[in-house]
This record gives C-alpha cells, structure tokens and sequence, in this order.
C-alpha cells in the first residue's frame, strides 16, 4: 500500500495547510504500514521568483512519475503583474495530467455546516451530491478569436471527451448500492455541443451502466433547483466545463465556508473498493491519477497569520487516499473525524473552530483536533 506523491504547496496559505495535512498522512502510515514517497517541489509565485515561470518542464515531469499530485494554493497579490501568472502553473498541470473530471462534493455531514450555510436549515439538511465537472475541453479551450469588435470561443466536444467523463460518473454511481443516481446537465435546447453531450451520455449509460438512473436536467433550472430544493439531486451532476464552473461555485456558496470544500481532479474512472485497477488514467499504485486541492486559493489577507482553516486541504488528502490509492476506509476516517471536530460543540465537547466557522482556533489547534480524532478512529 502507499505509492509516490508530488507535493506542491504553493504560495501563502498552501504551505501552511499543506503541512498540517501531511501530519494526517503520518499518521495514516503509522496505522496501516503504508509508505508514501513525498517530493517537495514549486509552483506558482514560489516558482515565479526562483525559475521566472510558474512551474518548470521539470516538475511537470515529476507530475507524471507520481501517483498523485498534492497541491495547496497558487497567486497572491505580490505576483499581480507577473508574466505568466501564477496560477497559471496549476492549469499547466492540469493539462498535462490530463484530468478532465473535477469532482467537487457538496455535503453536510456535520452539523457546523448546516448552521454556516446561508440556506434555510430545513433546505440544507441532507444535501449530499458531487458535481463532476469536465475539465480539459469545451468553450475554455479550443482556438479563441478576440479582435477589436468582435470576439469568439468555439464551445467544442467530440465523442471521446464526452465518453470517459461518462464513465467517470458512471463508474462513481456504481460504487453505491442501490448505485447513485446521474443528472446530466446541459442547455441542449439551444446549444448544438451539449446536445452531442447528452446523447453520447445516454448511449454510454445505456450500453456500460444500465443499473445507473440516469436523468436530464437543463442548466439553468439545475441553477434555480440547487438553491430551492438542493437535496432532489443527492447523487452526481456531471456536467461539461462551463456549466461545472458556474454549478460548482453555486454549490460551495451553499456551505458558506471556502475553508471546508476539497476537490478532486481525475486522469480516469476510480475502482470501488475492492474492485478491478482502473483502465484509464491508471497510476502505479492501482488508482488513478489524480491531482487534488483545496477549492479555496492561496488567502494572502490571513496567511503567514496560522489562522488558516486547514479542513479543505485534509479533506483533499482524504479524497486522494480514495482515488488515487484505493484506501477508502481511510478516507472515511478521515471524513469522519473532521465531521467529529466541526461538532464537537454541538456534542457538549469542546470547541475547536477556525474564524472563518466563526471560532478562536488557529490552523495548528484545528490540525491537532482532526489528528487526535483520526486516531481515535
Ligand atoms: P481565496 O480563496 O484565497 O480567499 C477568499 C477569502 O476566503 C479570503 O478572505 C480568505 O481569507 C478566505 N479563506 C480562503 N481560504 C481559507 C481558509 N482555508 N481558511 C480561512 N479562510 C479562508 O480567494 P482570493 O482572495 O480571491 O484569491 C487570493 C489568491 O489566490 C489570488 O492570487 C487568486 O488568484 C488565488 N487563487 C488560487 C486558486 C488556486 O490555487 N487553485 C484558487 C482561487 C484563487
Ligand atoms: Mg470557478
């Protein structure tokens, strides 16, 4: 068990939750045996001032040895002027990894969360989907036009990009049994690419997971829906790059804390525990390559400050135990233990939160209290 990670923190904020999370992964190698290889390296700003760009021919190299790449968070204020920018690094790996489906869930286990949402409790209990965004094509990519009066970015998909996103979901719902249900979102009521989009889905589930419900939802209502009756879509959304964007942001705004929400960006299907190695986008370790981070960026106005919440990043280095290195009951406890920590209040035990879930804690403080749970568990 184990494999080789890259590790990137990045800039600010990124070491300093990037540190307390790697403390998990200690711990993790303590309880199971384990082995990880972790190699340090720069991207972003870190990068921009030591090699003049914002991630080297080298480290993208390193990205593609490793079995998964951990990464913190890129830019700040400092690098404003910079060419290339600082984030650009992250979207440069992105690329050559060739992650296209970005998994943001958006759940609230916790009781914490359901206070800091600024959704009615009575709405927000319950909710727990992930959005499955498509990542490495669509209107983001492609051969872009912008003259003077005019502007133009073809919004493109081919069948293969539309199919092993499919299966992405596909593969995810059949992890659950009864398997979680699928929204394929789209606008191909006036849109020709996500008309493609839908139908491609449909011969995909049709022929590779009958056993998987699968349902059309338009975009723009998903957009309504999610804030009105947010748990008629517990199971996956998947969806191209555009509208994952925006759905993706509508549903961090749901948790009301940036602190809280990991994702997930995947090169291929994941196994289920116990199940076949994946096909495509297969690491060395027997799961898939992935790269993971924190939703939140690089928080200049706090960082330097050990206030930093550091739940989303723990939360990123679960889901990379899962994906990248089939050990899912150790993303579970993991998951479990920082559910335990956001409610140790609301269990009569003491409160352990960072400012922005309205506590005292500072990221050290926080850190400890998901370590002592994660080995309690
Ligand atoms: P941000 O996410 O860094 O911060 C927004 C607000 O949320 C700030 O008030 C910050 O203090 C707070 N916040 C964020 N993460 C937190 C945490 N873990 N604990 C407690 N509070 C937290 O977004 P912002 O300010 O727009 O961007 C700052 C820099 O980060 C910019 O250079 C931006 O380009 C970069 N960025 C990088 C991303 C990445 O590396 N993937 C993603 C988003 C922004
Ligand atoms: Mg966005």
């Amino acid at each position: 068990k184990g494999g080789k990670i890259l590790i990137l923190p990045g800039d600010h904020i990124g070491p300093e939750v990037v540190t307390e999370a790697l403390k998990i992964l200690d711990i993790i190698e303590e309880a199971t045996g384990a082995k990880f290889e972790r190699d340090f390296d720069l991207c972003g700003g870190a990068s921009l001032d030591k090699h003049k760009d914002s991630v080297t021919e080298a480290v993208l190299k390193k990205s593609e040895e490793a079995d998964a790449v951990f990464f913190g968070s890129a830019g700040g204020p400092e690098w404003g002027h910079s060419q290339p920018n600082p984030e650009s690094g992250l979207l440069r790996i992105r690329k050559r990894l060739q992650v296209f489906a970005n998994l943001r869930p958006c759940n609230f286990a916790s009781k914490a969360l359901i206070h800091r949402s600024p959704i009615k409790p009575e709405i927000i209990t319950g909710v727990d989907f992930t959005i499955i965004r498509e990542n490495c094509g669509g209107a983001y990519y492609g051969e872009k036009t912008e003259e003077k009066d005019y502007g133009c970015d073809p919004w493109e998909y081919s069948r293969p990009e539309i199919e092993r996103v499919a299966r992405v979901a596909g593969a995810l719902a059949m992890q659950r049994d009864p398997p979680l249900p699928v929204w394929s979102v789209d606008k191909a009521n006036v849109l020709a690419s996500p008309r493609v989009w839908r139908r491609i889905t449909h011969e995909v589930f049709g022929k590779e997971f009958p056993e998987v419900e699968i349902r059309d939802q338009l975009a723009d209502s998903l957009a309504m829906l999610l804030i009105t009756k947010p748990t008629a879509f517990n199971g996956l959304i998947v969806t191209d790059n555009t509208f994952g964007d925006i759905l993706s942001d509508e549903s961090g705004g749901l948790t009301g804390s940036l602190g809280l929400l990991p994702s997930a960006s995947l090169a291929g299907a994941p196994a289920a525990e116990g199940g076949d190695s994946p096909v495509l986008g297969r690491n060395n370790a027997g799961g898939v390559v992935g790269l993971y981070e924190p939703v939140h960026g690089s928080a200049p106005d706090i960082s330097g400050k050990g206030l930093a919440n550091p739940v989303a990043q723990v939360l990123s280095l679960a889901m990379m135990l899962r994906y990248s290195f089939n050990m899912h009951r150790e993303a579970e406890v993991v998951e479990r233990a920082i559910a335990k920590v956001l409610d140790s209040k609301d269990d009569g035990g003491l409160e352990v939160r960072t400012g922005d879930l309205g506590g005292t804690a500072g990221t050290r403080e926080m850190s400890e209290a998901i370590q002592g749970e994660v080995r309690r568990l």
